[in-house]
This record gives structure tokens, sequence and C-alpha cells, in this order.
């Protein structure tokens, strides 16, 4: 089975060909998903909600993420698998090397860490030390108290300036790739085209280099507010494999998402 590396996102960058990104959070998943196809395996802080019944990813801890890590790892069919790091626990590049180094043991390949500018030093210290990074910017769910709830980020000129400098600085710090979630369409389009590392978007329309989104929402497993960028793929009586197969047969398509899952300015 091939494997995926950062070699092969950016080689999927330059050759305009979309990747596919999941959540998985145990062994299972993790084998059904990437035997589907799936590119990257992304352990998300998620968990919280979807696994533990949080109301946001603040709780969840760093033990908790290498455990689910380490369960991924045992499921995995080849993707690459991405962790994210959890709150506060990257709130000096000390912390963020030491952290990441758990992580990575555990079984990541990359790590992802949630904010702009500020995270520069951070970065350029761990990227030194040979740890992939993955930038989250536009809603980056750790800050929900401070937007107060999860809103499109960036419908203000000044703000998509500020989110597409913080980008390229991120890209100038080291980062390898970058996640865009919940901005408009067109910022996306804007931002992927003024970067040349790779960005995957949830919630930022068709135009970034891949997509991700948490696999319960797209096997139909979300009781509450299913968010306007979801897409069932649980449908037509298609096994949990030939859902995973679908969406990544759609996003390699083009076809997902369409206009109406994303946000306008
Ligand atoms: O934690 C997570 O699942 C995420 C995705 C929503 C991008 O960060």
């Amino acid at each position: 089975m091939s494997k995926t590396t950062i070699n092969t996102l950016l080689q999927c960058k330059s050759n305009k060909e979309k990747f596919t990104v999941v959540t998985a959070y145990d062994a299972t998943f993790a084998h059904l998903a990437s035997a589907a196809g799936i590119d990257v395996l992304l352990v998300g802080d998620s968990l919280g909600m979807v696994v533990q019944g949080q109301d946001s990813t603040v709780p969840v801890t760093l033990e908790q993420m290498c455990y689910h890590t380490s369960a991924v790892k045992q499921g995995n069919q080849g993707a690459l698998i991405m962790a994210d790091m959890p709150y506060m626990s990257y709130a000096s590049p000390e912390q963020a090397i030491a952290n990441a180094a758990e992580l990575m043991q555990a079984g990541a390949q990359m790590v992802k860490l949630e904010g702009g500018a500020w995270l520069v030093g951070t970065v350029e210290a761990m990227s030194e030390r040979g740890i992939p990074v993955c930038s989250h910017l536009g809603l980056t769910p750790q800050y929900v108290h401070k937007f107060g709830g999860y809103k499109v980020q960036g419908r203000e000129d000044s703000a998509a300036k500020q989110m597409i400098a913080d980008a390229q600085a991120m890209e100038a710090a080291g980062a390898d790739i970058l996640l865009l979630e919940c901005v408009p369409s067109e910022l996306a389009k804007t931002l992927t085209q003024s970067v040349s590392i790779p960005v995957i978007g949830i919630g930022a329309g068709n135009d970034t280099d891949a997509q991700v989104l948490v696999c319960y929402d797209m096997l139909g497993m979300n009781p509450g507010h299913i968010p306007k960028f979801v897409k069932n793929y649980m449908v037509e009586g298609r096994t949990i494999s030939e859902a995973f197969a679908a969406y990544n047969h759609e996003v390699k398509q083009g076809l997902f998402p369409a206009p109406e899952h994303g946000f306008k300015a």
C-alpha cells in the first residue's frame, strides 16, 4: 500500500490534484478511511466534542490526543497522520516542541496548531527540529470563547488581509501546510493562490488544494446542529467504506464542496 508523505501533498499542489482528509480517532475508522483512499487522517481535537460530548475542544488534553493518535496509527493503511496540538499545549516554543514530540512518538507524522503570526517563532523552532507543522487559520475552535461563538472569519476587508498575511508568515516560518476553516470562499481562493504550500479547507469553498470533514459528520452521525459545509455520504445504502470512497472521489473530481456548502463575504 502506498504511503502518503509530505512530498505527496506538495506534489498534489504542484500538479493541481486535490487530496482528501478526514478526522479519525480510533483504529477501525482509521483503517476504513485510509483503505478507501483518504490521503490524510486528522486526529482532531474535535474528539472532545464528538467522542467525549464536551461543548468545545478546550477540555482536551495532550494525554488524550496521544492515546487517540496511537490508536489511529494501529489502523492506518498508508495515510499521513496529522494530530492536533490541544489547547495551551503550544503557548511557548519550548512547550510546543516538548508536546509535539509526544504526539510524534505516539504516531503523528505532522502536528496542527491554531493561530497566525504570533506563532512564527514557535513554527520556526519546530520546523528546525524536524517537526512537520500544519497551521490552522480562520475559525480556530480553541478560540471559541474569544470569538464569542463558532463564526465565519475573514468577512471584513482588514480581517481578510490579516489572514493572508498570517498564511504567508506561517509559510515563511516553515509551516508545511495550512488549514482554513469557515472563511468566505473567495478569500480561501485568494489565500490558496498566495502561498506555495498546500491549503486544506473546511467551509472554505472549492478552490483550496484539499478538503477535510469530521468523519462523524460525513457519515451522518451528527445528532445535533449540522453545519452548512457538511455533506452526508452515508446515503443510498452505502457501507462506511463506500461512503469514505464516495467522499474521496467527489473531492478529487472537484464535485465537493458545491457552492451551497460555502460562505460569502
Ligand atoms: O479538530 C478537528 O477536527 C479539526 C477540523 C475541524 C479541521 O480541526
